[in-house]
């Protein structure tokens, strides 16, 4: 089924010059490139975006960190791309991912884990109204 997601290499990502290389791996899997930009979060936008963290322990070091420099989002499309890329990705804390996804192979952080993808048509909907407004 024909879906879209988005992703946003986070300022890790982009400060290690990971950019090229991350885009690179959803395009060779075959996924479409609909939308594409770097931005700076602003702290509102950034607290919007992390709403369902708002009560965790980490959510201002989250905040912080993805306001902290530039990062890249983008709107991909293509079959099942939203559970696809969330496996391409790796679980949350990077060392522990498996090798051959994104931060698998790239990190071993856990708040800087150089990516964010959608988890859901949901999440999506909602992600894409703040990041490409
Ligand atoms: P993401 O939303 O970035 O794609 O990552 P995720 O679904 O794998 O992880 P999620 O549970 O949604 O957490 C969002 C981001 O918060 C940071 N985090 N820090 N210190 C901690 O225990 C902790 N847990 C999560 C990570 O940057 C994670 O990507
Ligand atoms: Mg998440």
């Amino acid at each position: 089924m024909t879906q879209q997601s988005l992703f946003i290499i986070k300022p890790d990502g982009v400060e290690r010059k990971l950019v090229g290389n991350i885009i690179a791996r959803f395009e060779k899997k075959g996924f479409k490139i609909v939308k594409l930009k770097m931005l700076t979060f602003t702290k509102e936008m950034a607290e919007e975006f992390y709403l369902e963290h708002k009560s965790k322990p980490f959510f201002a070091e989250l905040v912080s960190f993805i306001i902290s420099g530039k990062v890249v989002a983008a709107v991909i499309e293509g079959n099942n791309v939203i559970s696809t890329t969330r496996e391409m990705v790796g679980t949350t804390k990077s060392f522990e991912a498996a090798p051959g996804s994104i931060r698998g192979d790239y990190g071993l952080g856990v708040t800087n884990n150089i990516i964010h993808a959608s988890d859901s048509t949901e999440s999506f909907e909602r992600e894409v109204n703040i990041v490409f407004k």
